[in-house]
């Protein structure tokens, strides 16, 4: 059987959560990709800190010698801020290595152009754990709202002031004392501001609009209040009205398709979904111009929740649901599957007749753009230039899971 290599960046709440997901799911993972997923590396920043790491894993604070491992995959990063996350990421995707991040503050500034970068060299991108830990919103707008229109979005996007907002209204405890509260229980970071002040909430909003809307609001346009103004009277005082304060990040794309956007503390009514939500539980409700509305709650942070959203999209990038399908890929010819479950293209060869060219199977298409070489006529050519060229092919071999030095090393490449 062969294997999926990965490497970790990482090796705090997330990476653990990342590597230990792999580890006690690799049954589930080989059935579902038929291969096994090994972890070969991980990066961290401090050499001398204890840590539980099997030793078959190269443990590294140079990121060079996660590049230089021979047939990397896919590369998970969970590190904090924007750099060097996004150096590292983009060295990944410029070496045709998949990336998948839960590093919200870099991928709110840099994702668009990573997504950029990573289209070029037909690499994929899995962003799930940036937003709402474990809950998939990420995936449900990318994969499962595709013919829908995403109206407007709406979210309790941030675990820990929830929590504080909670306990302030259930315990009448003041805003610092529920804020040590949360520091104490390993929500809150000892820096808490990012949380309270709305900024956390901020980085996933935009997230979310470039995922459903396809670019962000230009981000001054965005109106950000934290929760530090709120007191526990207000808090209860509210409810004797059947309403809760909640701190909630929306957007709105209006008839002009401009897109409107917020995060504030909010009264939510005890008929609305979010009123329920509590404590470090997120909540996000989209409008589809089909479905209407729909809620998703669930976990938004911690090692297993984000661990799990890490791996499920690792699952989505490497089955291909993330990558251009085949049919789209191709402007000349056309690709049909056979009924042997050959993907084969059809080629124009001549005026007088055409030729089936046997393209990849649907297993190999789910490497599409991990190790997808083409020979033709003895030139190497990527596939896209290839299928989108005038010229004939005369043959096309495909390289399943061989990187390209190693094919031509060892002598497969055909013409
Ligand atoms: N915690 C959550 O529930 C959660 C949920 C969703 C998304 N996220 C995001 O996931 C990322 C990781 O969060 P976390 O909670 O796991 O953080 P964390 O516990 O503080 O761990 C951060 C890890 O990154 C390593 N690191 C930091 N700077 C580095 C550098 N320059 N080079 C190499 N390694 C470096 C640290 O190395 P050392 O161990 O050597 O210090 C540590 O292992 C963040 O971007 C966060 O926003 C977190």
């Amino acid at each position: 059987m062969s294997v999926i290599n990965v490497a970790i960046l990482g090796f705090g709440t997330v990476g653990q959560g990342v590597c230990e997901a792999i580890d006690t799911h690799q049954d589930r993972l080989k059935e579902a990709l038929g291969k096994e997923v090994k972890v070969r590396a991980i990066l961290i920043k401090d050499p001398v800190k204890q840590r539980e790491i099997d030793p078959s894993i190269k443990v590294t604070t140079e990121f060079k010698d996660i590049l230089d491992i021979p047939d990397l995959h896919v590369i998970f990063e969970a590190i904090v801020g924007e750099e060097p996350g996004y150096t590292y990421l983009s060295k990944a995707v410029e070496k045709g290595i998949h990336i998948v991040t839960a590093n919200k503050a870099m991928f709110a500034k840099f994702g668009p152009s990573l997504m950029e970068k990573a289209k070029r060299h037909t690499v994929s991108v899995g962003f799930e754990a940036t937003t709402a830990g474990g809950i998939p919103v990420i995936g449900t707008i990318r994969q499962l709202l595709k013919v829908n229109e995403i109206k407007s979005i709406q979210g309790i996007l941030n675990g820990t002031s929830n929590f504080i907002l909670s306990q302030m209204r259930k315990k009448g405890l003041s805003f610092e004392t529920a804020l040590k509260q949360s520091q104490e229980k390993g929500y809150a970071e000892a820096d808490p501001t990012s949380d309270i002040e709305g900024y956390d909430a901020f980085y996933k909003l935009l997230i979310l609009s470039h995922t459903a809307f396809g670019r962000q609001p230009d981000w001054k346009d965005i109106r950000r209040r934290g929760i530090t103004h709120l007191t526990a009277e207000w808090l209860q005082a509210a409810e004797s009205f059947r309403l809760r304060f909640k701190h909630v990040g929306s957007l709105e794309r209006d008839g002009f398709n401009r897109i409107k956007g917020e995060v504030e503390p909010v009264l939510v009514h005890d008929t609305h979904p979010f009123y329920g939500v509590e404590d470090v539980e997120n909540a996000i409700s989209l409008k589809g111009s089909l479905v209407g509305r729909i809620t998703l709650l669930g976990p938004g942070a911690g090692k297993c929740p984000t661990g799990s959203a890490m791996v499920e999209d690792f699952l989505s990038l490497i089955q291909g649901k993330y990558t251009a399908s085949p049919e789209s890929a191709v402007h000349n010819g056309e690709v049909l599957e056979d009924s042997t479950g050959q993907w084969v293209l059809r080629v124009p060869a001549n005026e007088d007749y055409q030729r089936w060219i046997p393209l990849f199977t649907l297993k190999d298409r789910i490497q599409l753009g991990d190790f997808l070489y083409v020979f033709v006529e003895g030139r190497k050519e990527d596939i896209e230039s290839v299928l989108t060229s005038q010229e004939q092919i005369q043959a096309v071999s495909i390289l399943d899971e061989i990187p390209l030095e190693n094919a031509v090393k060892e002598g497969i490449a055909v013409s």
